[in-house]
């Protein structure tokens, strides 16, 4: 299995290029099940998750051709409207599945995603969603299943803002007869992006002032766009800098879909410059302490809760995370103490006692953001961090070794003892 040796204690410097983004890829590829034909997905990134998402649209029939760049979907050819728990269990996003099959095929068989490594997941908006539109919805045997001869429009509030149930939702009802309305949906960039992708496929959707409102169509066709790029992966790498110093340029960087992450790093004491395509951020030279909590879109997302709790740990002063979104999503806590922060757990909060210095230590990934705060705060340690299960990363960020490297970083991957089990699915 692979690991990182990181030797920490450079200033990061240079430019590296933002990949495609993860989530919004993943969707893309569910909604071309809306079309028959060839849909092309440009500006992808090469990463397991998408491998893991193309197996399974392989399992219903779809053929999939991946490049490094890529991806074509041919779904000429469906005929199985299965998504089955091998494959599921190793990524929810599997469950995108849902929403598409039961519109073009009228039924479909999904397994439960089953919880993550930080707490449960629950997917009962996904299916109250789905049965607003007048869909027959059974849990069994750890699957879903749901028909329904032609969906139509209705209308449903989502209680909790859910990425996932919207966009499933949303994918849904763009072939269910008359019109839907959705209340309470999601904002990220990934469903505004969704939207407009599944609108030049040909859906009838708008935003609304609390949601958005889809004029069912008889059929979509298939597209060929470029994803935009990873808003997370961006956040990543500024949080990097913020915690190392020094000074680096982010290429293709979605500065526009960056919500309120900009503001929250300037006000940790980082010195960002917004320009048309490019964002360059500079450390500084002390981490200032911060009081945060994460919140659906434009607020501090969840995914970036990890990195920022790796660059607070040396802050001038006590800092408070609070996860409003996932209140168990504190698996990094023991591993970035192992590495000498100070860091106790209140509730679904954070409080961390702002420390000297970092020092490296043997540490593991639990989860996949889990895995990118510690590979910062290894290239903050003094001294060696041995980080394992890198394969945890290895499903969200592009080559990140390479890309911390060309900013002057020490990240070496090995190999690292026998392969282990399956781990449960996460974000
Ligand atoms: C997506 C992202 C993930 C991110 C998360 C929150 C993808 C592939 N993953 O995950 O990286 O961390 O958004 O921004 O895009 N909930 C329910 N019932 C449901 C569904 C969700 O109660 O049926 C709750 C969840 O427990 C959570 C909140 O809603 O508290 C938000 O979850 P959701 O937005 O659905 O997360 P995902 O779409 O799974």
């Amino acid at each position: 299995m692979d690991k990182f040796v990181i030797r920490g204690g450079k200033k990061l410097s240079g430019s590296i290029v933002i990949s495609g983004s993860k989530n919004g890829t993943l969707p893309l590829m569910a909604a071309a099940l809306l079309t028959r034909g060839v849909t092309v997905l440009r500006n992808t990134p090469y990463l397991r998750d998408i491998q893991t998402l193309s197996n399974v649209l392989r399992v219903v029939g779809a053929r999939v051709y991946g490049g490094a760049r890529t991806v074509r979907i041919d779904t000429r050819h469906c005929n199985h409207f299965e998504a089955p728990y091998d494959l599921v269990k190793t990524m929810r996003a599997s469950f995108y599945m849902l929403g598409p099959l039961l519109a073009r095929y009228g039924r479909v068989r999904v397994s439960l995603p089953g919880g993550c490594a930080w707490g449960p997941r629950p997917v009962d908006l996904h299916l109250k969603g789905l049965e607003a539109l007048g869909a027959n919805v059974t849990v069994a045997h750890g699957y879903v299943e749901a028909t329904a001869k032609r969906l139509t429009g209705g209308v449903f509030k989502f209680d909790k803002v859910s990425v996932g149930a919207t966009a499933n939702v949303v994918m849904a009802a763009t072939l269910a007869r008359g019109v839907t309305r959705l209340i309470n949906t999601a904002q990220e960039p990934e469903i505004t992006f969704l939207v407009q992708v599944l609108n030049k496929m040909g859906a009838r959707i708008r935003h609304t002032r609390d949601g958005v409102e889809i004029r069912g169509v008889d059929r979509l066709r298939p597209v060929n766009v470029s994803v935009i790029p990873d808003r997370i992966e961006a956040g990543t790498f500024i949080a990097a800098t913020t915690l190392c110093g020094g000074k680096i340029t982010l290429k293709n960087c979605p500065s526009a879909h960056l919500g309120s992450t900009i503001e929250a790093f300037e006000k940790a004491g980082a010195k960002i410059q917004v320009r048309k395509n490019s964002l360059t951020v500079e450390g500084p030279a002390k981490v200032r302490p911060l009081e945060i909590a994460t919140a659906p879109y434009p607020g501090f997302p969840t995914d970036l809760q990890a990195q920022m709790m790796a660059l607070l740990s040396v802050a001038g002063g006590t800092s408070i995370i609070t996860d409003t979104i996932y209140p168990d999503r504190f698996t990094h806590v023991p591993e970035l103490n192992r590495l000498g922060a100070n860091i106790r757990l209140q509730g679904n909060a954070a409080v961390i006692l702002g420390v000297k210095a970092l020092s490296g230590a043997q540490v593991m990934a639990t989860d996949l953001r889990a895995s990118a705060a510690l590979v910062i705060a290894g290239l903050k340690a003094g001294g060696e961090t041995h980080l394992s299960r890198v394969y945890h990363i290895d499903r969200g960020y592009e080559k990140i070794e390479e890309k911390f490297r060309a900013l002057g970083a020490s990240v070496k991957r090995t190999m690292d003892g026998p392969v282990e089990p399956a781990v449960p699915a996460d974000a």
